[in-house]
């Protein structure tokens, strides 16, 4: 299954060429973009066609949104086909987990992986906060594991933090940094601990807004307005939470709450209500704020 057939089995691709994106949500989604747009060629999987499809619009949205010529577009998009399962990982020489942000699922997906890889492929998490050591522990080779932690809306975010798991072998971590760097991004570096230097930073920011709401300081609107008039923030608190889904947000601060045993990271009571009512932000629809739906593309699934 490609975007317009071209994908899948085109003989010029070399396995060191062809990126498999496990996860087709939000990141996955703008992983494969990213890629393809790079020359790539990208297979996006998700666990149903449905899932792996709507993927595929995203992606295809986000490629619009960049702006690119016609002629580059068109091509970026050739270069993505979505699969379903982990059947065709071992056509890739890079592997990107980006599933929902459990540890259990993710060792449970390396484990697959592991199996199914090719020998001399990249190995690669998007997790935003989980140890790369714990992901890997209890694999053949977990020194073949390294995170990639692109950041959201992926084409327009130019960071990518590397993360070597402990046990992390030296010329793993070079070949992540040079895909972030193919890929065009600023490639930084930082130890093994949980939410990395980014996911911790955010988290606080974050939470410490939504206990501002839960005490009734301000509005969400001011609150808001006040992080991005008074510090230049691109965007609130509130319409970040809602962009990297309250659900990912809560995962993260429960991830740093366990991992360090520090009321910094004790999750506003706001944010699981949200997460257990179902309002995720953007991708469901509703968080602090409404989105209204968006047309399905020609042939595609919606979002
Ligand atoms: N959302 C962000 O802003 C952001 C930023 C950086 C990193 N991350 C990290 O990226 C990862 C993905 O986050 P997201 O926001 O894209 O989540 P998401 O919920 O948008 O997407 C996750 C996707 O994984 C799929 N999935 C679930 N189980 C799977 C399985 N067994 N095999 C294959 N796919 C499966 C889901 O169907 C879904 O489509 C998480 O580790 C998250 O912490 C998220």
């Amino acid at each position: 299954m490609s975007a317009d057939g071209a994908g899948e089995s085109d003989p010029r691709r070399s396995v060191r060429e062809r990126v498999f994106v496990v996860g087709a949500g939000i990141m996955g989604s703008g992983i494969a973009a990213e890629a393809a747009r790079h020359g790539y060629a990208v297979t996006l999987e998700d666990v149903t066609e449905e899932l792996a499809r709507k993927g595929l619009d995203r992606a295809r949205r986000a490629l619009e949104q960049a702006k690119l010529p016609e002629g580059e577009r068109q091509e970026a998009l050739r270069n993505i086909e979505v699969a379903i399962g982990l059947r065709r990982v071992d056509t890739a020489g890079i592997v990107v987990e980006a599933a929902p942000e459990r540890l259990d699922l993710k060792r449970e997906l390396f484990r697959e992986i592991e199996e199914e890889a090719a020998p001399e492929a990249l190995l690669a998490t998007n997790t935003s906060s989980l140890p790369v050591t714990s992901i890997a522990a209890g694999l053949k080779a977990p020194e073949r594991v390294v995170g990639t932690h692109f950041f959201n809306p992926v084409l327009r975010m130019s960071l990518v933090e590397v993360i070597p798991g402990l046990t992390t072998r030296p010329e793993v971590v070079a070949r992540a940094r040079a895909f972030g760097e193919r890929l065009g991004k600023t490639v930084v570096q930082s130890r093994d601990t949980p939410g990395f230097v980014t996911s911790r930073a955010l988290a606080v920011l974050l939470n410490e807004a939504a206990w501002m709401l839960y005490e009734g300081t301000a509005t969400k609107e001011d609150i808001d307005a006040s992080y991005r008039l008074g510090f230049a923030h691109p965007m609130g608190p509130f319409e970040l939470a809602d962009l990297v889904g309250l659900d990912t947000a809560l995962a993260i601060l429960d991830i740093l709450w366990e991992g360090f045993k520090d009321p910094r990271y004790r999750a506003c009571p706001i944010l699981r209500s949200m997460v257990e009512a179902g309002k995720l932000g953007r991708k469901s629809g509703e968080g602090f704020y409404i989105y209204p739906p968006r047309p399905a593309a020609p042939g595609g699934a919606g979002a």
